[in-house]
């Protein structure tokens, strides 16, 4: 099967100088639709070769927005069917429906992503195995405590030339060490997994507002153009890298990091601090990820699933609000309290994520290298009081194991 190359610069060195070539960023902007992946010479008419089916696993807030981006795509792109399924965990509503009637009768999720058309073919499905059946492309997009589950109901049931691609951040820590969600999905599927993070406030492009993403893939470079072709559109970028493990950690650990900027704005800190919270908090991203997995390349750091992911979820963002409210009530109240209160049934990653990376730093011996991750899981579960996110001078860390964090694995 081959695929069509898109229309826009591949890497961000050369989206760079392309933006800088524009005269002004507002062109660059304006000129978007001219990124549009190659649609005007694959449009539905014609052909008739093999065509992709594609299922979506999960319907939150991103899930959904996910689901209503493939959908613009698979109805106007000749290698695809229209119809995206898109597996629901089913619940009531106050009203007494099922949220998946709903969804069908209405185009709309309107527990997770009210007011937005998903697109008629999007098929909500309340089962699981109905969903995956008959496609060869899988979107992961759940909150990732429920992934171990998800892998063991499908394991067996999909076929070995399935292409998985996870938009899940976080990790499952095993006795044997970490485990991406991406890896879990390879190892109990059999399938190969891709991963696409980035700077996605949700409800941001669910309106259309312009967004860059990353696909993070392992050595298929025709399959990473596949699932870019999948998911971009005029306002959402995406841009492949040969790294899933940098593109997933990244994703993964800045939700620490924003749960740091949530106690800062917490405490009133302001925007210096914030920034400082920011820096450290992506250069311990970046010596975590490379003491894990030495392939990790520096440049990752700099895509949309990087440093812009680490700007945007730290001035917005669940997980940043909840920070926020748990440093004003002094830690009195706990994340899951207002978890329940604040997100009508959304999910918080940064309080989880942050203990499942304490449990892998304390278990190879590296908590005092990572002075930020570390305190932000102690000020979590209170043994240390929000101010203390600030109180670096005595915590800093052995800053030439950091510089050089590939040699001390
Ligand atoms: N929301 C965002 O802006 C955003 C952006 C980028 C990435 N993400 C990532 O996407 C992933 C999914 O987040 P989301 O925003 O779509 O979800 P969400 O937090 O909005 O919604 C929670 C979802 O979990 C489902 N759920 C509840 N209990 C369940 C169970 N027992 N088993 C399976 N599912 C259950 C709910 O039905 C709902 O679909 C997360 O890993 C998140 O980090 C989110």
């Amino acid at each position: 099967m081959r695929f069509r190359f898109p229309l826009y610069p591949s890497s961000s060195s050369s989206l760079l100088s392309f933006i800088f070539s524009s005269s002004r960023f507002s062109t660059f902007i304006s000129m978007a639709p001219a990124f549009e992946p190659a649609i005007g010479s694959e449009n539905k008419s014609g052909n008739d070769g093999f065509k992709s089916k594609v299922a979506v696993v999960g319907s939150g807030n991103w899930g959904s927005v996910a689901a209503k981006l493939i959908a613009s795509n698979t109805l106007k792109l000749n290698s695809f069917h229209d119809e995206v399924r898109m597996w629901v965990f089913e619940e009531t509503l106050q009203t007494g429906e099922k949220l998946t009637d709903v969804i069908n009768k209405t185009n709309e999720n309107v527990k997770y992503l009210p007011g937005i058309k998903l697109g008629k073919n999007v098929v909500a499905d309340p089962n699981l195995d109905d969903t995956v059946r008959d496609a060869n492309m899988l979107v992961f997009v759940t909150p990732h405590q429920f992934m171990e589950g998800i892998c063991k109901r499908l394991a067996g049931k999909v076929r070995g030339e399935v292409e998985a691609i996870s938009l899940i951040k976080g990790m499952e820590v095993k006795t044997e060490g970490p485990c991406m969600i991406s890896n879990l999905i390879s190892e109990q599927l059999r399938i190969n997994c891709s991963v696409l993070m980035g700077a996605n406030i949700a409800n941001e492009i669910a309106v259309e507002k312009f967004s860059e993403a990353t696909v993070g893939y392992r050595d298929n470079r025709e399959i990473a153009e596949q699932w870019v072709k999948l998911f971009s559109t005029p306002y959402f970028m995406v841009t492949p890298v040969q790294d899933v493990e940098g593109v997933e950690l990244c994703g993964t650990l800045k939700n620490i990091v924003t749960i740091a900027a949530g106690f800062v704005d917490g405490l009133d800190m302001g925007n210096n601090t914030k920034a400082a919270i920011m820096r450290i908090g992506l250069r311990e991203m970046r010596a975590f990820s490379k003491l894990l997995f030495s392939s990790v390349r520096d440049s990752t750091f700099f895509e949309s699933c990087g440093v812009a992911d680490v700007i945007t979820t730290c001035l917005g963002g669940r997980n940043r609000k909840v920070a926020e409210a748990f440093a004003r009530n002094g830690g009195k109240r706990s994340f899951d309290e207002l978890e329940a209160e604040m997100l009508q049934g959304q999910k918080l990653q940064g309080v989880s994520t942050a203990r499942e990376v304490s449990e892998v730093l304390s278990h190879r011996g590296w908590l005092e290298l990572f002075p930020l991750f570390t305190t932000v899981h102690e000020i979590c579960i209170g043994s240390l009081p929000p101010s203390a996110i600030v109180e670096y001078s005595e915590k800093k860390p052995r800053l030439s194991v950091l510089e050089d964090s590939t040699r001390c694995i």
